[in-house]
């Protein structure tokens, strides 16, 4: 196996959450967020996995973790031998909420490790074996190509073209202190809809995407709403129906239910004087309900990984990765 394209130094991934299906484009439709993980790749003589932050609890600390097993595929696909791995996991982004978490270590990852082999592999192999791990295109190619994504997958392919976000937007997500898992929320959904209900999500989804290519902000209250997923799933979220119906009367363009849940994303303009008052309502409504959610104010994010390169001489390269992850600065790298 060739070994002559692979570097020695610790990569550095910062990779942003995402959020999916924005109503109408269910498994098609993701939206990065100013809202990071990252990983930290070195080739070690023993696998060792260190994770920073509380988000990360009962992750394993084995080969069996996602990172490793992620990262031994694009070393496979490569033809390249790297079997021990020293990795640091820091992640902010709360897992099983609907805001990407999995889909975010998935392409920390595979860019982490595309990056120890020189790069080896495209971006496109990488967004295929990214789809082909989460089995739905809309997070991992929101985390890997940052802005808006637009995608179909058939199993075998996944095409996709990236939108920038409108200017002036920002995203409200309130996130339930209780756990949702994707398969129990994909349970909920049966397993055929109406012809009515069919037509009403493409022709919602396509004047979503349009108007988001478009900068159409006064269209999105419209085109965001959806009868394939999050009719079935509401009574998996108290307060959510509420929400989703009001919020656009208290200051929100659109509000939906991030991914599959339990998250609660509203867009709303950036500066208009109700962003108090949006909070406010959300924050009654899923208190009234007796639910807990913390809520924040994100943006759309811009681009995809950030990739730093640490070599011998860095600061950060003989830190332990959970010293140097615990020292990266959260900034909102929009
Ligand atoms: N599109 C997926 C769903 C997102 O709604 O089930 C989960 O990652």
């Amino acid at each position: 196996m060739a070994t002559n394209k692979l570097k020695s130094g610790r990569v550095v991934v910062k990779v942003p959450a995402s959020t999916a299906n924005l109503g109408p484009g269910f498994d098609s439709l993701g939206m990065a967020l100013s809202l990071f993980a990252w990983v930290s790749l070195k080739p070690s003589d023993t696998t060792r996995i260190m994770l920073v932050g509380d988000h990360l609890k009962g992750v394993p600390l084995d080969k069996t973790n996602l990172v490793y097993e992620v990262a031994q595929a694009v070393f496979r696909k490569a033809g390249i031998e790297i079997p021990e791995l020293e990795i640091g996991i820091r992640s902010d982004i709360p897992l099983t909420r609907g805001l990407g978490s999995s889909a975010s270590a998935i392409v920390g990852a595979l860019v982490a490790a595309n990056a120890l082999i020189g790069n080896a592999l495209t971006d496109d192999e990488l967004f295929q074996m990214a789809t082909a791990l989460e089995k739905h295109p809309d997070n991992v190619g929101a985390s890997l190509f940052g802005g808006i994504i637009a995608a179909a997958w058939d199993g075998e392919r996944a095409g996709y073209v990236r939108i920038e976000p409108p200017q002036g937007m920002e995203v409200l997500v309130a996130i339930p202190e209780f756990e949702l898992s994707t398969k129990k929320a994909r349970n909920v959904l049966p397993e055929q809809v109406t012809m009515q209900d069919a037509v009403f999500n493409v022709t919602h989804s396509s004047l979503l995407t349009a108007a988001l290519a478009a900068g159409r902000l006064d269209l999105l209250g419209q085109a965001m709403r959806d009868r394939l997923h999050q009719p079935y799933r509401a009574a998996l979220i108290p307060g959510m129906e509420t929400i989703l119906r009001d919020a656009t009367s208290h200051g929100a363009l659109g509000a939906v239910l991030s991914g599959a849940g339990p998250t609660l994303l509203m867009l709303a303009e950036s500066g208009q004087p109700e962003e108090g008052r949006l909070e406010a309502f959300v924050k009654q409504v899923m208190s009234a309900e007796g639910i807990n959610v913390s809520t924040r104010w994100l943006k759309p994010c811009l681009h995809g990984p950030e990739v730093r390169f640490l070599g011998e001489k860095d600061p950060g390269y003989h830190e332990a990765p959970q010293q140097y992850l615990a020292s990266v600065e959260a900034e909102v790298g929009v």
